[in-house]
């Protein structure tokens, strides 16, 4: 029998609990075990949820309970969460997480930690919710130099860009929305400054190079400048607008950024909408690779993390440490403003010639409700800088 303590009783904890009562019979069948939650950690109480019996207070109780193998943490935040597990792979208790900030933060230090225990971390739901990329990195893609990762790996920013691209409607009305179906808190800085796909591609590019890519130093833009107007660029353009978290590793200097790109239609992300994630790999044998998904919500998320308390079930069952290559290394990260590509820049029309003047190598594609967009030829980030300083430019890049 194998118990398992969830330490969060709230969306993904529930759903997790959820999982593994209602998929009972086939989990264990197909872990030739049964599965059981003994204990469910919360401050709160659940008067009425018919696991209430199972909620304790006290994480001793987990700790110091040897017929505990397997501890999921969905507890989120880098505080107490990340006591709890370090407790729990000190007493030989393998832990699996959706937690992005607390792995994006100590990750390499809890894989090692585990080992030194003989136990496992493993952190399936940290990236792309229910979508399987952890495990296919580790195991399918091992063989693969890994040359770059696009993705769209925050639905409640997919969600806002795909009712914007469909009924022109201005950013301040799509966020309420957001709010109101509950994809975006209350507080949605998170999301739409990009530092929920930042943490997220800081995970993948450390998985990509086997060190350590930290969120901090990623270049990260949201959409909060985006306006109706760019999608009526775009449109004559053929392209989408979609919020890209990537990674490329070029001669072997990794860059890595968060920010919004117009894509040209027939691109694989390009169709990739609403609360949907997608993350685009390319690797230097297979070729492209795309995964997609639902990135958030509670029982895909809560899929994940019981597939990976499945994982670690059988691994502790045959005694063996699960694939990850994650040092401790930090990766200089290349400077972003080197990157050379094409971009969509617009500005008041009445600036249209001082605009044309300064950027020699613009096209001018249409004037639109009083803006007057270009597209550059390939330049680098900086000679676009330079030569737009002290114009009022709005710039998305291409891809
Ligand atoms: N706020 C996140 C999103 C939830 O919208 O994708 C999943 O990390």
């Amino acid at each position: 029998m194998i118990k398992v303590a969830v330490l969060g009783y709230g969306t993904v904890g529930s759903g997790v609990v959820e999982v593994i009562q209602d998929n009972n019979a086939l989990i264990s069948s197909r872990l030739d075990d049964s599965i059981e939650v003994k204990y469910i950690l919360d401050l709160r109480e659940f008067p009425g949820d018919k696991n209430e019996k199972l909620v304790v207070h006290d994480v001793n109780v987990i700790m110091d309970d040897p017929e505990i193998s397997v501890v999921c943490e969905t507890m989120g935040g880098a505080g107490a969460a990340y006591e709890f597990t370090k407790a729990a792979l000190n007493k030989g208790k393998s832990v699996c997480t959706s937690n992005k900030e607390l792995v994006e933060k100590h990750g390499p230090e809890l894989i090692a930690l585990a080992r030194e225990n003989g136990c496992n971390y493993l952190f399936e739901a940290s990236v792309g919710g229910g979508i399987p990329i952890i495990r296919p990195m580790n195991t399918s893609l091992a063989p693969e130099h890994i040359d770059r990762i696009m993705g769209i790996l925050n639905g409640t920013t997919n969600y806002m860009l795909t009712r914007m691209s469909e009924g022109g409607v201005e950013y301040d009305d799509v966020l309420k929305d957001a709010q109101e179906l509950g994809y975006a808190e209350r507080n949605p800085e998170a999301d739409v400054e990009g530092h929920d796909a930042g943490r997220k591609i800081a995970i993948l590019a450390s998985l990509m190079t086997g060190k350590t890519v930290r969120y901090e130093d990623i270049y990260i833009e949201g959409i909060t400048k985006i306006e109706a107007v760019d999608f009526a660029f775009a449109d004559r353009l053929g392209r989408s607008i979609k919020l890209i978290a990537s990674a490329q590793d070029k001669d072997g200097e990794l860059s890595a950024m968060v920010a919004p790109r117009m894509l040209s239609k027939d691109h694989p992300l390009s169709g990739v909408s609403d609360v949907f994630n997608a993350i685009y790999v390319t690797g230097n044998m297979l070729g492209d690779v795309m995964f997609y998904g639902k990135g958030a919500g509670k029982l895909a998320t809560a899929s994940a993390v019981v597939s990976d308390v499945m994982e670690l079930a059988k691994a502790a069952r045959d005694k063996v440490t699960l694939p990850c290559r994650w040092s401790a290394e930090r990766v200089q990260l290349k400077d972003c403003s080197d990157n050379r590509l094409s971009f969509f820049v617009r500005t008041a029309s009445g600036e249209a010639d001082r605009l044309k003047g300064a950027l020699k190598n613009a096209r001018e594609i249409a004037q639109i409700d009083g803006q007057t967009g270009f597209i550059t030829d390939e330049m680098s980030e900086r000679e676009l800088s330079d030569a737009v300083k002290g114009m009022d430019v709005r710039m998305i890049r291409l891809d």
